[in-house]
């Protein structure tokens, strides 16, 4: 049996989307699992490993529900187009650069490296449409220790020949023997069909994903509702739907019971396709910074987290600009007060808890149960030194915790775990 107990300033989120704050307090850790938080040390685990971290805070693990590992080399770059020019014109020549793997090699290792030292321990990823690339970031990430969902993309019409797939054959015939060849391979870092949105896959592309789902019973994410040129265009595309989630749900790819689904934004979601949302138990991915970047809009979350819908953060870089969950938390609320103020003024802002809620419990169970310190749960957690935000005013717990989600930036991550497991930060 592998027992530890760490001492700290503990923070997590209840269900309620509460924060609750254990001061000096333990959390304890068996083989993988969490056994609680508790003021003092239980008589029983004396002889656990034991770590005290002082005045230092423990939080859970954040999670990225929604990031492109191709896109990050041109991260804070092509601030200038909206999602359509923003694809043609950046998105879709760098992806076209993962055909040459010494160049994803070279890629890659600077996305997992930093995804590494982050706070984050699990993420949902968009690869591009190359399997070999594709698998070597898998292997990367899986080396790692982060738990990650990486995905083959899929696009088969409606973009440059330089970056379309040859066929929806080929598109499909690729995808299978990716799934056969890495479904059990990796112990971290497993595939998730990756359809890039609607307008980009062909019926028959879908269809053949919707098989392979169900024969391999691997999870899906994609792109809803994120910008009304796109939206648009769905609707042309697929006439006899009514909505754009129905695009994906005729062909069984839109969450239920066997069908774990991510989709990123809903920024433009109607009443009906968030019923279908929520029927489907669909989790959203909710990308601030991304959708500022390329003008997309403003979701309307605070709904959604009213409404019962399952909400994630996503960086979705290189949308969004940075890999930090901390500041996918701080846009969420910051772009919730002017949705609030110039949108809807009966959608009230969003509270750091609702953001802490939605980095660690809403995305953490798209990877099952984790995300909180509650027992049972599988145990990630990040520690952070923030003695670099020194002040002499004297601050509340709350005022602390808040104060490092908006300066995240001069904290210091010491300690990390996966799973029960430590990852290397160096
Ligand atoms: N929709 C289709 N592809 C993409 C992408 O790469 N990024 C974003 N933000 N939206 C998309
Ligand atoms: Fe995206």
């Amino acid at each position: 049996m592998n027992r530890f107990a760490w001492k700290g300033q503990i923070y997590h989120t209840n269900e309620k989307r509460e924060l609750e704050i254990f001061e000096n307090s333990w959390v304890l850790c068996e083989d993988g699992i969490c056994k609680g938080v508790f003021k003092e040390l239980p008589e029983d685990w004396k002889d656990a490993v034991i770590t005290d971290f002082g005045d230092r805070i423990i939080i859970p693990g954040l999670m990225d529900l929604h990031v492109h590992a191709p896109q990050y080399t041109y991260r804070g770059t092509g601030m200038d187009e909206e999602l359509l020019d923003w694809l043609e014109k950046y998105a879709f020549p760098e992806e076209a650069s993962y055909s040459d793997l010494e160049y994803a090699g070279k890629a890659y290792s600077l996305f997992v490296r930093d995804l590494r030292r982050s706070a984050t321990t699990r993420a949902s990823i968009f690869a591009s449409k190359h399997v070999p690339a594709t698998e070597l970031l898998m292997e990367m990430l899986d080396r790692t220790g982060l738990k990650t969902y990486v995905g083959k993309v899929n696009m088969d019409r409606n973009c440059p020949d330089y970056i379309r797939e040859e066929s929806a054959e080929v598109s499909g015939n690729d995808t299978e023997k990716w799934v056969a060849e890495t479904v059990d391979k990796f112990e971290n870092a497993k595939p998730i069909l990756t359809p890039r949105f609607i307008p980009t896959c062909s019926d028959e592309v879908m269809s053949r994903l919707g098989e392979i789902q169900k024969k391999y019973g691997v999870p899906m994410q994609s792109h809803i509702s994120e910008n009304p040129g796109e939206i648009a265009w769905v609707s042309e595309l697929c006439p006899d739907t009514k909505f754009y989630g129905e695009a994906y749900d005729r062909f069984g790819l839109f969450g239920g019971e066997n069908c774990p689904t991510v989709m990123a934004h809903c920024v433009y979601s109607s009443e009906e396709e968030q019923e279908l949302i929520k029927k489907r138990g669909v989790w959203i991915a909710h990308c601030p910074q991304s959708n500022i970047n390329v003008a997309s809009g403003i979701a309307p979350v605070r709904s959604f987290l009213d409404k019962g819908l399952k909400v994630g953060l996503g960086s979705d870089v290189a949308g969004g600009s940075s890999l930090s969950i901390f500041r996918a938390m701080t846009d969420a609320v910051m772009s919730s007060k002017l949705r609030w103020r110039l949108v809807d003024s009966s959608l009230h802002q969003l509270s750091i808890a609702d953001a802490f809620y939605m980095a660690t419990r809403g995305g953490g169970s798209f990877f099952g149960k984790t995300g909180a310190f509650e027992e049972g749960f599988e145990f990630d957690a990040v520690v952070i030194d923030d003695f670099a935000l020194y002040t002499p005013k004297k601050l509340s717990m709350h005022d602390r915790f808040e104060r490092l989600c908006y300066l995240y930036t001069d904290s210091k991550i010491i300690a990390k775990c996966v799973a029960g497991k430590m990852i290397d930060l160096e």
